[in-house]
């Protein structure tokens, strides 16, 4: 019988790895292929394990570089960051330790001894005067040159993007789309040049392309291949959630797991796994580890929409700020609290909405349908014959509890 461990939020690899076999191999054979790719799901799907699994697999075959730009706010970070991921790999850290031995200078014999942070500084000094791009190009260079030849693995990089284009304060000035538009067509020209000796895969809890289209620069990917990434199916999720109760000796009665998936409706990995955690501590807290269907709801309930939930929660706003920025997103919020209370966004509720809207920037219309490509693009809506509903019935439940206390109805405003 298959055994799981939990994972606790952060990306699994290897034993805690659940299924996506056919996702894996899929992404292995078009990363052979030469594809460059864009790896997109909703939030907290699995898209940075699933790289990361690829990577475990891949070790040995090509120099898989993992790079995490959450943290990157210009050109220049994403340059040094990729510079560094090289540093365990003898042959091309001698390069790019030439690349920046002006910036070196004195610390460059006992460059060993720095840490990474210490070394990312230094790195940074020698990109100067707007350099960076010549810098990156060598850098793509000696990529190429790799035998065996390198997948880089740039994850949350339509963060960092996102960061350029519109900095701390979430305006979009002609500046910050001149620097986005640098960065990304210096990513397009490295990609195409190097087409089949460097292969990229970009990736981020929030969509690309919204995000390229609002700096008008959707273009730039369109050589990179989409990969989507769906929710586990029933029997992948069942199948789950029985190999973890497996492992912690947790008893499902009457096919409470059944019940489990059943709740969740899309079974975003996360939450599968999050679901097991409060049903198994709540096993072992009252020391009997067999657990029914109706204790299951209780744990829905109680747990899952309780106070872990709402940080979840926070998290997916948090997100959904980033894209949206500050001035629409409570028009957003209330798109997504008529949804969840009523069960569906129709265009009349919504009409009725954007009553209550007016913007500097842009126009009501042109806003819903920015935030209505956003919702769909990264998840939490579906488009539906009679409007747009919860992707997850977690995520509805959660967004209700939070929202719905003081809320009326669009329709019912209006009588
Ligand atoms: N293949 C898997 N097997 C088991 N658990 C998984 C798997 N993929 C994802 N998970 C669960 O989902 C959680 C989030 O995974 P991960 O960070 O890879 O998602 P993500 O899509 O990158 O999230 P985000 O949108 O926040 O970037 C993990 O901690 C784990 O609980
Ligand atoms: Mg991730």
């Amino acid at each position: 019988m298959d055994r799981l461990k939990q994972a606790y939020g952060n990306w699994v690899e290897g034993d805690r790895f659940w299924d996506r076999e056919k996702d894996v191999e899929l992404l292995i054979e078009k990363i052979h292929d030469g594809a460059h790719i864009l790896l997109t799901a909703q939030r907290r799907m699995g898209k940075t394990s699933l790289m990361r699994e690829a990577k475990r697999r891949l070790e040995g075959r090509y120099i898989c570089l993992f790079v995490d730009l959450q943290k990157a706010s210009s050109a220049e970070d994403a340059i040094v960051a990729l510079s560094l991921a090289l540093k365990p790999h003898e042959g091309q850290w001698r390069k790019i330790k030439g690349m920046f031995a002006n910036a070196l200078g004195g610390a460059a014999e006992r460059i060993e001894e720095l840490n990474l942070g210490e070394l990312g500084i230094k790195l940074r000094a020698g990109l100067v005067s707007g350099n960076w791009s010549e810098k990156g190009d060598m850098l793509f260079s000696t990529m190429a040159g790799s035998d065996p030849p390198v997948v880089l693995m740039m994850d949350e990089a339509p963060v960092m993007v996102n960061r350029i284009l519109k900095g701390e304060d979430y305006r979009i000035t002609p500046q910050r789309k001149s620097e986005t538009d640098a960065f990304m067509s210096w990513l397009r020209k490295n990609s195409l040049e190097h087409q089949g000796q460097v292969r990229i895969v970009l990736s981020g809890s929030i969509g690309f392309e919204p995000i390229l289209r609002q700096a008008g620069l959707s273009a730039t990917i369109n050589n990179f291949l989409p990969f989507d990434l769906g929710p586990w199916d029933e029997p992948t999720a069942t199948g789950c959630l029985r190999a973890l109760a497996n492992q912690y000796g947790i008893n499902f009665r009457d096919n409470a797991e059944t019940e489990m998936v059943r709740m969740l409706g899309c079974c975003i990995p996360h939450h599968v796994q999050m679901f097991f955690t409060h049903v198994c501590d709540r096993c072992k807290r009252r020391g009997r580890m067999d657990i029914s269907p109706d204790e299951v709801g209780e744990v829905y309930e109680n747990q899952m929409l309780g106070v872990r939930g709402h940080t979840e929660l926070t998290h997916y706003e948090d997100r959904l700020k980033l894209v949206l920025g500050p001035e629409i997103l409570t028009f957003a919020i209330e798109m997504l609290t008529e949804a969840a209370v009523t069960g569906r966004l129709t265009s009349a509720s919504l009409v009725a909405i954007q009553k209550g809207y007016e913007f500097t920037e842009i126009s009501v219309r042109e806003a819903t349908e920015e935030i209505l490509r956003v919702l769909e693009h990264d998840g939490y809506l579906k488009a539906q014959a009679e409007g747009y509903i919860f992707e997850s019935r977690l995520l509805q439940d959660w967004w209700k509890k939070r929202y719905s206390s003081l809320y009326l109805p669009a329709l019912q405003r209006e009588i």
